[in-house]
């Protein structure tokens, strides 16, 4: 079931996400919160952050799970969505390494930690709410476009667009991991609730085809139109082809 909020602005949108995450917390402040990189999610991290400082809710108790990380980058490698994590939130947030887990994309077997990941979220309960982006092609997590779902944590393939996309954080083109550990698209199903953040005009066309179209392996994001609990949250340029 898909819930829609439009959002005049891109600032308004970033704080309707964060509102939502705060309620979720405020409600159950031990939440286990599935989190996300990238752009999407820096000016929601920045209102997360100002609610907490503002009393408004209380985030040092939440455990947080990544959707994916990079292979063959360390935890302190800057370009690694651990330190992204460290850097844009968990600090600020005050929450200690043992509350946030991301997956060890240096880890020497990467098949046992794909299981050891997705065991640790079962362990937790599971994800009461997932926070996503959507990539150009539609992908959640690094799920791009494939012949089937995902079913559980995974060892995924960059393609090209997304290797190019994500070059912008890398001094070199070369230096841009190609394979990263990444939720399956099953991982992310079993959320108990999905919120999809997503705004600008270049995300207006996948907002549509994911959302109204049909659903697809190809792309990713098209079967949270069969999850429970899904709140899509745009800005007006993002709903604009809709
Ligand atoms: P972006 O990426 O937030 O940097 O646009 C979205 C995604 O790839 O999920």
């Amino acid at each position: 079931m898909l819930h829609w909020i439009v959002c005049p602005t891109r600032e308004a949108q970033a704080k309707a996400c964060a509102a939502v995450l705060a309620a979720q917390v405020l409600q159950k402040p031990d939440s286990v919160l599935g989190l996300a990189t990238g752009s999407t999610p820096l000016a929601i991290y920045r209102e997360m952050i100002a609610l907490q400082n503002e009393g408004v809710v209380n985030f040092s108790n939440v455990r947080t799970f990544n959707l994916d990380e990079y292979i063959g980058l360390s935890h302190d490698h800057p370009q690694s969505y651990r330190s992204f994590m460290e850097t844009n939130l968990f600090v600020e947030l005050g929450l200690r390494s043992e509350q946030t887990h991301v997956p060890d994309g240096m880890a020497e077997d990467l098949s046992a930690e794909c299981a050891a990941y997705e065991q640790a979220i079962e362990q937790a309960g599971g994800i009461d709410l997932q926070l996503l982006g959507i990539g150009h092609d539609g992908h959640i997590a690094f799920n791009e476009p494939a012949e089937a779902f995902t079913r559980t944590v995974f060892v995924a393939t960059l393609t090209a667009a997304t290797i190019s996309a994500n070059q912008r954080f890398f001094a070199r083109p070369e230096d841009v991991p190609r394979t990263a550990l990444s939720m399956g698209v099953g991982s992310i199903m079993r959320a108990n609730r999905i919120l999809l953040s997503a705004f600008g005009r270049d995300k207006a066309e996948i907002v549509r085809d994911a959302f109204t179209g049909p659903v697809t392996p190809q792309i990713s994001a098209s079967i949270l139109q069969f999850h429970p609990d899904c709140t899509i949250v745009l800005d007006e340029e993002a709903a604009s082809a809709l």
